[in-house]
């Protein structure tokens, strides 16, 4: 006797019984209807089974029922399963599984080998060509390969394109810097002097308060300006020194002369205007020349690997970004060469916003040493996820493992106060120069580009801890990690990272922050659309 059961069921059964059924006597004509389809032959044999089969079937649903009602979400698809494979068969359909898993595991992963796209592609495969467990994992395993593949791929591709988004300087601050530099040349309140004559004297005046930018940025500038002077207590006591290159000097000044800051005193400098000795001008071509060849050999590394994606793989196109190569952002290190007047300062970045009144922070003791810095521990004690020094050094080098601490939290750089004079003091630019000349002679394998590693080297030992909340940092990132309370109480926010808030590329919540301080009522910002 065979049984042959189709997908449509009991409907379709039929019963051959070859043998079975010749023994059997003919039976009578009155079961007409039922006879017309099944041979009446094969009639005794069927009430015979199902005699058989129901009564067992209903007690096998019960007792199914029962069980299922402990190890079943759904009561139905439990009672399928259960019914069609039975204790057995599915232990021995859960071992050929896993057999054929770690079989297709084992084996290479060619994912060109099928080409298979969907879930429903593969369902149609596996039942049309009635293909066996072994095919099935490896079936599964192509196209999870191949489809992890293609996530791989596009985040990969996301994050460079992320990145090639932040390098662009946009439209819209061209149009500012050539509106701007137009209108130096034909208003003669554009090319006033700055600040007016009268306040000169406080440029060099240590009684007060003195913040230094280095930017080509005339809206960054503009923020930073207005929003340290809108939320300080004296702002009378602000005296700005914005020093740029020679292309930005005619835009950025006359943006301060046409925008005067009630009581502040704003200064403008070009890097056209210094009057440096022929060694010092050497010295800062060299320092250039040294990042741009540590810029060209990670980027060429990084070019050569083929490196998967991960959460940390925006961090490894990071040092890669313009500011790495940035005349007025290296130009830092030369803050007293810059301002031999000066014996202290406050130095802010142009993508930064201050929130609070920073006057308290010009009364800090640095306890004699040059810089007073944030620590970037937002999550506890030496805790600081993408921003310890084994992020920025080498730590592969010898000459890098044996000084330095690869656990260690890095300083922000960003805001901080300078005490001049011990800077001058311990010869701090002298000391970074003997880094760069170093890396140099060590193949420029000790650090990743940028503005921070070689200043981590050179100011070890003279860097003095200060409260977190006077500066938050990494709202550039994709995803900045930022409590909204810890956003609020900080003093100085800080866009550390690619996605600089004039940039569409940023998180629009924290970009409103910056926003806040651009005059979208000013004639110029309006010509040129600048849009919040
Ligand atoms: C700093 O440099 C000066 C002159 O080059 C030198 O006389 C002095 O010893 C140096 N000081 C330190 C601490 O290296
Ligand atoms: C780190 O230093 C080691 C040892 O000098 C060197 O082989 C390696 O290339 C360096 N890595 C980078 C990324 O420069
Ligand atoms: C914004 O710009 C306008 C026009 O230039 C000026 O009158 C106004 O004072 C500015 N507002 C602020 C807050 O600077």
């Amino acid at each position: 006797m065979k049984f042959y059961i189709s997908t449509k069921g009991i409907k379709r059964l039929t019963i051959s019984s070859s043998d079975a059924g010749k023994g059997l006597p003919e039976t009578s004509k009155s079961t007409t209807a039922l006879s017309r389809r099944i041979p009446s032959r094969t009639l005794l044999p069927v009430a015979l089974v199902l005699g058989i089969v129901l009564p067992f079937l209903f007690v096998r649903i019960a007792f199914l029922v029962l069980e299922s009602t402990t190890a079943c979400y759904s009561t139905l698809d439990c009672i399928g399963w259960r019914f069609f494979s039975g204790a057995d068969t599915s232990l021995k359909l859960r071992e050929e599984l896993s057999r054929a898993l770690l079989e297709a595991n084992k084996a290479g992963n060619n994912i060109n080998e099928e080409r298979i796209g969907s879930f429903n592609e593969l369902v149609k495969e596996m039942t049309s060509k009635r293909q066996d467990v072994r095919a099935f994992a490896f079936k599964t395993k192509a196209m999870l390969l191949q489809m992890e593949h293609k996530v791989q791929s596009a985040r990969q591709r996301e994050s460079i394109y992320w990145h090639l988004a932040s390098h662009g300087v946009p439209k819209s601050l061209h149009c500012l810097c050539l509106k701007l530099a137009e209108e130096y040349a034909v208003n003669s309140l554009a090319r006033s002097r700055l600040p007016p004559p009268e306040y000169v004297t406080r440029l060099a005046d240590s009684s007060f308060l003195h913040l230094v930018l280095l930017t080509d940025n005339v809206l960054a500038a503009s923020v930073v300006v207005s929003s340290t002077i809108q939320n300080s207590a004296n702002p009378e006591k602000l005296v700005f020194h914005i020093v740029t290159d020679k292309k930005t000097y005619t835009p950025m000044h006359a943006w301060f002369a046409t925008n005067p800051v009630k009581s502040a005193v704003v200064e403008v400098k070009g890097l056209h205007q210094y009057d440096w000795s022929q060694e010092a001008n050497v010295e800062v071509k060299e320092m250039l020349e040294i990042h741009r060849l540590i810029w060209k050999q990670y980027y060429n590394n990084l070019k050569g690997e083929d490196f998967e994606y991960d959460g940390a793989h925006t961090r490894y196109l990071e040092p890669l970004s313009p500011s790495s190569l940035s005349l007025l952002n290296h130009l830092r290190v030369y803050i007293p060469e810059l301002f031999p007047d000066l014996n202290k300062i406050v130095f802010l970045d142009d993508d930064i916003v201050v929130q609070h009144d920073i006057s308290s922070l010009w009364e800090l003791d640095l306890n004699r040493k040059v810089v007073g810095a944030v620590f970037n521990s937002w999550c506890g004690d030496d805790c600081c996820p993408g921003n310890k020094y084994s992020n920025y050094l080498n730590f592969s080098h010898p000459y890098i493992s044996s000084h330095f601490d690869h656990d260690r939290c890095a300083w922000l750089y960003g805001m901080n106060i300078f005490d001049i004079e011990a800077w001058r003091r311990t010869n701090m630019t002298a000391t970074y120069h003997q880094w760069l000349k170093l890396n140099l002679e060590s193949g420029l394998a000790l650090w990743s580009p940028g503005v921070l590693p070689p200043s981590l080297l050179a100011f070890e030992g003279h860097v003095h801890p200060i409260d977190p909340s006077w500066h938050v940092a990494g709202l550039g990132y994709q995803y900045p990690e930022v409590h909204q309370e810890t956003l609020k109480d900080a003093a100085v926010i800080h866009f550390s990272g690619p996605a600089k808030p004039w940039l569409e590329i940023g998180l629009p919540e924290v970009r409103r922050l910056w926003n806040k301080h651009v005059n979208f009522s000013n004639k110029f910002i309006r010509k040129c659309r600048i849009m919040g």
